[in-house]
């Protein structure tokens, strides 16, 4: 091992990039800015306006779902999702040790318990195996999450969840675009929960979306997200006389037209989106195959991601030195999520002896810039980091 070579810039050598390269960036452009220009021009900025109902019948078509509700965020859709349901107060959902707060909020924001299941090592996502040993009287839900926009075993999952007569939340914040066995995550579980965060390969900025094909769910969304009034109806069919009534509890979850429409835009090149993030994952994968100490994620079986995120593993005990190493050259590496069960406020929902796969994974996880904005040029200066960082370790 050769860690203070001074040749590295962790060391105070040269670094491989001058500017630091992102680890994401939004792919925004003339035809985004002009749509939101546009919009604003309107002067119809409020929510759940005519661009965000273009977006959800676009959006329902690019799925291939019925109902597709635009929501202020993908977290607002994961408590979406339960307060349309009225499960007992102390009910149990099935979660994902390794996962992002916003999943367990849905049912926690909803008078439900989580349980956390651990995940395979492989890929973060749900360890199927272990799911059915988590169900006891009071499990209503399970709620799967697309680790990097690779997807869960829906196929098992959706078996367990007629065996015990569960519903299933599909948490496909990270996944638009993604097929499994053929469909489009987004039809795959009772409901499905999008995130256009900044960070996604999808963006608004900030928003998200509930998609269903049960009418049933749609009916009471419809309302809720609307706080408990039925002034979609309002808007659209024009069947109120002046004012619209307030029929159910709710809260605001609507969009502003002006997000709506930079949706549409957005939603317009994803497949192209997609195809840039898969070109870069293709490089970093024939460049780094090989690396002593680099393991790429496991891909689900039958599945095509979309490439949210390229994550690699690295040897636990090096993996910090490697992530300041790599910021040191100019290459942003990070590490997302830690566990649920590491942070305090789930702290006492298990130990690290309780999720021993989930600290595996978790314990040698580093992500890498991907975008589709990335230049040819700063891919090939992520590669020559992560090479010039690795060699150092070679014993
Ligand atoms: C799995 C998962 N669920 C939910 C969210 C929350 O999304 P939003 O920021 O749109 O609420 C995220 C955000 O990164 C996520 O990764």
């Amino acid at each position: 091992m050769n860690t203070d070579r001074k040749d590295l810039a962790i060391n105070g050598g040269k670094p491989i990039s001058k500017e630091t390269i992102l680890i994401h960036k939004p792919y925004l452009d003339e035809k985004d800015f002009k749509a939101v220009e546009e919009t604003v021009r309107s002067t119809f900025v409020s929510g759940n306006g005519p661009a965000c109902r273009e977006f959800e019948k676009k959006l329902s078509e690019y799925l291939g779902v019925k109902h597709v509700f635009y929501t202020n965020s993908c977290t607002t859709a994961l408590d979406l999702a339960f307060r349309a349901k009225d499960f007992p107060a102390g009910s149990e959902v099935i979660v994902p040790n390794f996962t992002y707060t916003s999943t367990a909020l849905g049912a926690l924001l909803n008078n439900l318990k989580i349980r956390l299941v651990d995940v395979d090592p492989e890929n973060g996502n749900i360890d199927v195996l272990k799911i059915e040993t988590a169900i006891n009287d009071k499990t209503v839900a399970i709620c799967p999450v697309d680790y990097t926009g690779n997807p869960a075993e829906m196929d098992e999952i959706n078996k367990i969840a007629k065996k015990y007569n569960l519903y299933v939340v599909h948490d496909t914040a990270q996944s638009i675009g993604t097929l499994y066995k053929g469909k489009k995550t987004g039809t795959l579980a009772d409901v499905s929960t999008f995130s256009f965060h900044g960070t996604k390969n999808l963006t608004t900025g900030e928003g998200g979306a509930l998609v269903t094909d049960n009418d049933e769910i749609a009916d009471r969304v419809i309302f809720m997200r609307e706080k408990g009034t039925n002034k979609q109806s309002f808007l659209i069919d024009d069947k109120t006389r002046g004012f619209y009534e307030y029929v159910d509890i709710g809260s605001s979850f609507v969009q502003s037209n002006i997000l709506g429409a930079l949706g549409i835009t957005q939603l317009e090149k994803i497949d192209w989106m997609n195809k840039e993030r898969k070109k870069i994952a293709e490089y970093y994968k024939s460049e780094l195959k090989g690396i002593d100490g680099i393991e790429f994620l496991k891909i689900t079986e039958g599945a095509i991601p979309n490439w949210h995120i390229f994550g690699i593993l690295v040897p636990p005990k090096h993996k910090y030195w490697i992530m300041d190493a790599l910021r040191a050259e100019g290459v942003y590496s990070n590490v997302h999520y830690t566990p649920l069960h590491r942070n305090k406020f789930y702290s006492h929902l298990g130990k690290d002896e309780d999720f021993p796969e989930s600290m595996k994974f978790f314990s040698g996880l580093l992500r890498l810039p991907i975008y589709p904005s990335l230049t040819k040029e700063e891919r090939e200066l992520v590669v020559m980091s992560v090479k010039k960082v690795m060699c150092a370790l070679k014993k």
